[in-house]
């Protein structure tokens, strides 16, 4: 059993050998689906479920700590690895009722099929009392879903915020062991599903402050018992303003052109007093990529032309930073064709919800000749004092 306070206890799933998640997003260090249960002197309430491939396991929980009434389940978030055991737990306790807001409640009838009977609906600030203890719930919508809240624990001065602040991790630990491993699982965690909706976040960030926040207990990955390390993590990462003084190269190379254009332009930019990070599109783990992409002021794209297009590889993750939206302020484009390229204007229509400066695109016929690296050198010459007037440098 693994306690938080007294009588709230983490009841969840580590899923140690989960490798994917939406059959999208890489998970090096598997994941976790947390669950906290908070009993009060007269009310027993559980906080989120887990994924429904594990319900045995959560149901092996709650019949070893002794559960055998629950009052409420919270539902946070409508996504299936926190509400898919909701079902079976309707059913192992009848009296309970699905507490929830209501677009998250409209969610879950639609993906789980839940009768409209079972819920509690609550709003914004609503608390609600199991006896000596009092949940209060707090929209923090976007962080994933539109319906997103969390509850604070206001006896024990925990904040459940479920998707918010987690990591995919599987860990024994229950609280943060090593800081820099969890921020960087966290950072991910929040480039990969987050960083799109920043403004909003910046939102709920806000109405947490003035809480005084003993523990942020997340739905995935360790319990901060230092709230700061990850409340001041967020700050940095949603503020527009906050970037680093780095280029992230992602690029794929078809006959060493490009990838003699690359390493070139890497090079130059160290000279520089450039940060810069070359990324291989055929063999990153997608969520490395991410990482960088949370706070780096520039990205240039390498990307041969395949036919008359841009490389799939390349199209690839323009779709994804499309999707993504990061805070970068400038990007840029090279590479190398054989015959002829339409790969600028299919690459710039793709990236069109990122809003940055475009830098002179460098694109070369066959293998890159003087006047290539002269191009570049002017591209790095152009980052660099770019760089300097966001006071990076
Ligand atoms: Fe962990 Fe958005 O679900």
């Amino acid at each position: 059993m693994r306690t938080l306070a007294n009588n709230v206890y983490e009841v969840g799933v580590q899923d140690w050998d989960r490798r994917l998640f939406d059959e999208l997003i890489p998970l090096p260090d598997g994941t976790s689906y947390n669950a906290y249960l908070v009993k009060g002197s007269q009310k027993t309430a559980l906080l989120d479920t887990v994924d429904p491939a594990k319900t045995q396991i959560l149901v092996a929980h709650l019949v070893r700590i002794g559960v055998d009434h629950l009052d409420y389940i919270i539902s946070h978030h409508a996504e299936q690895d926190h509400s898919g055991s909701i079902p079976d737990m309707l059913l192992m306790y009848p009296d309970a009722k699905v507490v929830t807001n209501p677009k998250c409640k409209s969610m879950l009838i639609d993906h789980l099929h839940l009768e409209d009977d079972r819920f509690l609906e609550v709003e914004d600030g609503q608390t609600l009392s199991l006896g000596d203890k009092t949940l209060r719930f707090i929209y923090t919508p976007w962080v994933h879903w539109p319906e997103t809240m969390s509850t604070w624990l206001a006896e024990d001065n925990i904040l459940f915020s479920c998707d918010f602040f987690g990591s995919h991790q599987a860990t024994g630990s229950l609280y943060v062991e090593d800081e820099s491993k969890v921020l960087e699982a966290a950072k991910r965690y929040y480039g990969e599903i987050m960083m799109p909706f920043r403004s909003s976040i910046r939102g709920n960030l806000k109405k947490l402050e003035g809480l005084d926040i003993k523990m942020i207990a997340p739905s995935h990955g360790p319990v901060y018992n230092r709230p700061s390390l990850i409340l001041e993590a967020y700050q940095d990462w949603v503020d527009e303003a906050k970037v680093a003084n780095k280029v992230i190269v992602p690029y794929v190379s078809m006959h060493e052109s490009t990838r003699k254009m690359v390493e070139y332009l890497v090079d130059v930019l160290m000279d520089r007093g450039v940060g810069v990070q070359q990324v291989n599109l055929t063999t990153v783990d997608l969520g490395e990529l991410v990482i960088e992409l949370v706070d780096a002021a520039t990205v240039i794209l390498g990307c041969p032309t395949v036919l008359i297009g841009a490389h799939p590889s390349a199209v690839y993750c323009a779709a994804l930073m499309n999707a993504l939206r990061p805070k970068t302020k400038h990007i840029g484009i090279i590479g190398s064709y054989g015959w002829g390229s339409k790969m600028v204007e299919q690459l710039t229509g793709l990236i069109s919800n990122v809003k940055a400066e475009m830098f002179e695109p460098v694109l070369c016929k066959g293998l890159p000749k003087e006047e290539t690296y002269s191009a570049i050198d002017q591209l790095a010459d152009n980052i660099l004092a770019k760089h300097k007037d966001l006071g990076i440098v």
